[in-house]
């Protein structure tokens, strides 16, 4: 970043110069460069309009945009020269046009304030990235359903099953396709929520100029169309002032990593020897610099550790815009780091998932025997009762009592004899409580939704339809 010193752009009433570490206090250019193809896309609508409305005339906006062009190719081959003294972005960009071509570029500014031109920018930048982690999350997605078909059949041609927790106690049986598709079903609302901001904040700030609209004749639908914004916004002051949009493109992005952080968890979890359900590939894993036995789930910590300065972005922002009066001030210059900071968060983790988990190797019968332990079929068990006419809570309480005195005497269900069976129930056997497998435990599952094979494959397919 080079520091040097000139007149300002807005240097007219201003007899001394800018104290230097105002000026570095001040700057947004460091990181609002970032921001320069929106800015030069900005300018050529504005400029253009400029010219057909007949405010500029044809020879000026020629050599305006000649000149925008010529910088945006710069700023593409990282030969531009951003420069502090010249603040932010929008000012390093007009300055150096007029560099190249002299005063005419100061009727770019015409009807125009940075307000709007900040507003317009970032609303570019902020949709494009909602529309790129909208298409990322569903790129994961389809690998969530990818593993959810793979896992229908096991090599026996089994699906896998997998224990199913509440309070991470052992609860029930369920198939590990199925906890795949739980995870695409949020995977799916997370996209929505990327596409539904996308399109609540397609509307162009451009022309509500420092706040209160212009006396200038622009045409603000004719430059909200050249930028690909469905209209104009419909309140000058709001069009400069709000940031609801990015606020809503960051709360997308912490539920989303809210949930790859809960995936996280899980795999962590699971990969632990102690566990030992699922192999994390080697090129996804890392080692440990005293410890040589060390297999590391990093990529899944650090998506989870993430997580928290997604959320933190999203209540720095909030707490950013909750006491600045109407319209713009310049805490709204905070606005930036936190949404580039969780879009290209947000872009690695999702990426990384994707390449990670088909690379993963569940070990099925380690799964499947975790899933028979802790009396998961001990509901199985009561709905049988039930099913002979047994009202369910007195169901409830005799296999209670059976798992009770498993436990006791550090058995499982299917170790009691038949005389203790039956003693706790005339209507129950041994035989019974056997024919009590996990495998028979999901394949009753058959309830819209629930975790029988036949419901996990309608969907994993209908998933598959919505994908295509
Ligand atoms: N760098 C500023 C920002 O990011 C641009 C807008 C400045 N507007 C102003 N009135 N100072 O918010």
């Amino acid at each position: 970043m080079t520091q040097r010193q000139e007149t300002k752009l807005w240097g007219g009433r201003f007899a001394e110069a800018t104290d230097g570490l105002v000026e570095l206090f001040n700057a947004s250019v460091p990181f609002d460069q970032r921001l320069a193809e929106q800015d030069i896309r900005g300018s050529l609508a504005h400029v253009a309009m400029l010219g057909q409305v007949g405010i500029l005339s044809g020879e000026e906006v020629g050599q305006i945009e000649e000149g925008l062009e010529a910088i945006l190719e710069d700023v593409r081959a990282g030969d531009f020269e951003w420069r502090l003294d010249r603040e932010d972005v929008h000012m390093n960009v007009e300055a150096a046009l007029r560099d190249r071509i002299g005063p005419v570029a100061g009727k770019l500014h015409t009807a125009r304030s940075r307000n709007d031109q900040v507003a317009v920018d970032f609303r570019l930048f902020t949709k494009e990235a909602a529309l790129d982690l909208a298409a990322k999350t569903r790129a994961l997605r389809a690998v969530m359903v990818g593993e959810a078909e793979k896992h229908l059949s096991s090599g026996a041609g089994e699906p896998v099953i997998l224990p199913g927790y509440t309070h991470l106690q052992v609860a029930q049986p369920i198939l590990l396709s199925h906890w795949f598709m739980a995870y695409a079903a949020m995977l799916e609302r997370d996209e929505g929520r990327f596409r539904d901001a996308a399109e609540r904040m397609d509307e162009s700030p451009l022309g509500s100029s420092a706040l209160a609209g212009t006396p200038w004749p622009i045409d603000r639908h004719a430059t909200a169309q050249a930028l690909g914004f469905a209209r104009p916004t419909a309140n000058s002051l709001d069009g400069v002032g709000s940031r609801d949009f990015a606020l809503e493109f960051l709360s997308a992005c912490a539920i989303l990593s809210a949930h790859l952080s809960r995936l996280s968890e899980e795999l962590i979890l699971y990969s632990t020897f102690e566990f030992g359900f699922l192999t994390l590939p080697d090129s996804h894993t890392t080692g440990s610099s005293i410890m040589p036995q060390k297999k590391n789930p990093d990529v899944s910590e650090l998506a989870r550790g993430k997580a928290g300065r997604v959320f933190g972005n999203l209540m720095g922002l909030l707490t950013v815009v909750k006491g600045t009066p109407l319209a713009y001030n310049k805490d709204l210059q905070e606005d930036k780091e936190g949404v580039f900071d969780s879009y290209d968060t947000l872009s690695i983790v999702l990426r990384l998932y994707g390449d990670m988990l088909p690379k993963s190797t569940w070990h099925a019968a380690v799964t499947k025997a975790a899933a028979a332990r802790g009396f998961s079929t001990a509901t199985d068990l009561a709905d049988h009762l039930a099913r002979s006419g047994v009202p369910f809570r007195e169901a409830h309480e005799v296999v209670g009592g059976l798992v009770g005195l498993a436990s006791r005497t550090g058995r499982q269900l299917w170790d009691l004899t038949d005389e203790e069976v039956r003693a706790a129930h005339p209507q129950l056997s041994a035989e019974i409580t056997r024919a009590m497998t996990v495998e028979e435990s999901v394949k009753a599952r058959q309830s819209y939704g629930g975790t029988a094979p036949e419901q996990v494959r309608a969907q994993a397919e209908a998933a598959r339809t919505a994908l295509s």
